[in-house]
């Protein structure tokens, strides 16, 4: 067997956020989540090479050779469970060369995780030309990144919680295409691309395992889920944007309860912060919501006549080469063979 994917993916950003996971093992988590799945101006581009000819697996993350068994890193570890599975199911025994690059920079709270695995699990299913549908496409990435399987579809999307202890009820499905209400867009401060001192997967367990405040946490974030999802289907920013800034409020009270504290917000983020309600005052109405993954990055969400608004409310605190603006995407599509970062000749070189 040979065969040679590349696949183009992109971030999504959670409006309601997914914090604390009830499985660690499964990823599943103690609610509901809404986000945004972004265009292509933030993306990442996954190669994967399946040929009897390749030894052993190897994956390149941004130019770097990441080890499968690294304990250090969990995800690679799911990352080779699920790239067994795949293979398994394909009935194959090749091995894979995986080259995958992100456009920004990653465990910075841009998503690149989620981006890194939507993509994979969408280019080994075309690689392995297994055929799976997104509902089973979104339980297998969910195993590597929980935020992941929201990127596997476009538009708006719900992770629903589920019930099962088995998780096959907690998948993503699509709450609002990208054609509904594309005035939508997240405009990205870039206040630091310094990696994380504590890896969500550590503060997913941390949080709520020392956190009394997340004893309330799941039942408010699911009832701003639900909240969520009405304003979207009615167009409604005002109340889109005020349930979007007090989850992301929340689930940072939750992080600062958790023992000891986990702190992601920093000068810059506050400074954001205080200027986006400045704005909001002065304007009378809610033209931009923040919110921050886990990192000090802001992602404001507005509309797009409000763009020059934002902007110059965050001069002095990100100038305009630190802002990115990306639409809402389609989710993950295959690229064109030449668009490739594995050559062909001489076997398995890897363009850099
Ligand atoms: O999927 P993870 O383990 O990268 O966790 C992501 C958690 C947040 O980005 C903070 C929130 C979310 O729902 O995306």
């Amino acid at each position: 067997m040979e065969n040679l994917v590349t696949a183009i993916g992109t971030p999504n950003i959670a409006l309601v956020k997914y914090w604390g996971k009830r499985d660690v093992g499964l990823n599943l988590p103690y609610n509901s989540s809404l986000s945004m799945t972004l265009d292509e101006s933030l993306n990442t581009k996954t190669s994967v090479l399946v040929s009897d000819r390749l030894q052993s697996d190897t994956i390149y993350i941004d130019g770097a050779q990441q080890k499968f068994d690294d304990a250090k890193e969990e995800k690679f570890a799911l990352l080779a469970e699920v790239l067994n599975y795949m293979r398994e199911a394909a009935s194959s025994s090749s091995k894979v060369m995986i080259v995958s690059r992100n456009s920004f920079p990653s465990s910075a709270g841009l998503a690149s995780s989620a981006s890194g695995a939507a993509t994979l699990v969408f280019a080994l299913n075309e690689a392995f030309g297994l055929g799976l549908g997104q509902r089973e496409l979104v339980i297998i990435a969910r195993r590597i990144s929980g935020s992941s399987c929201r990127g596997l579809m476009g538009g708006f999307v719900r992770w629903e919680r589920g019930e099962l202890p088995d998780g096959t009820d907690s998948y993503a499905t699509q709450v609002a295409d990208n054609a509904h209400w594309p005035e939508v867009v997240d405009l990205i401060a870039l206040v630091s691309a310094e990696k994380k001192r504590i890896s969500s997967s550590e503060g997913h367990r941390r949080t709520p395992s020392t956190s009394e405040l997340f004893k309330v946490r799941p039942e408010i974030a699911e009832r701003f889920a639900g909240m969520a999802s009405r304003a979207i289907g009615q167009r409604d920013f005002q109340t889109l944007g005020e349930i979007i800034i007090k989850d992301s409020n929340n689930m940072h009270a939750t992080m600062l309860d958790s023992y000891p504290p986990i702190m992601y917000l920093n000068d810059a983020s506050r400074r954001i912060i205080y200027a986006i309600h400045d704005l909001n005052a002065s304007e009378g109405r809610i033209v931009g919501a923040y919110t921050f993954d886990a990192g000090p990055n802001a992602h404001i969400i507005t509309l797009k006549n409000d763009i020059p608004k934002i902007k110059a409310a965050l001069q002095g605190i990100a100038s305009e080469e630190k802002i990115i603006v990306a639409g809402q995407g389609s989710g993950p599509r295959v690229l064109d063979e030449s668009e490739s970062l594995i050559g062909k000749d001489p076997f398995g070189q890897i363009k850099m």
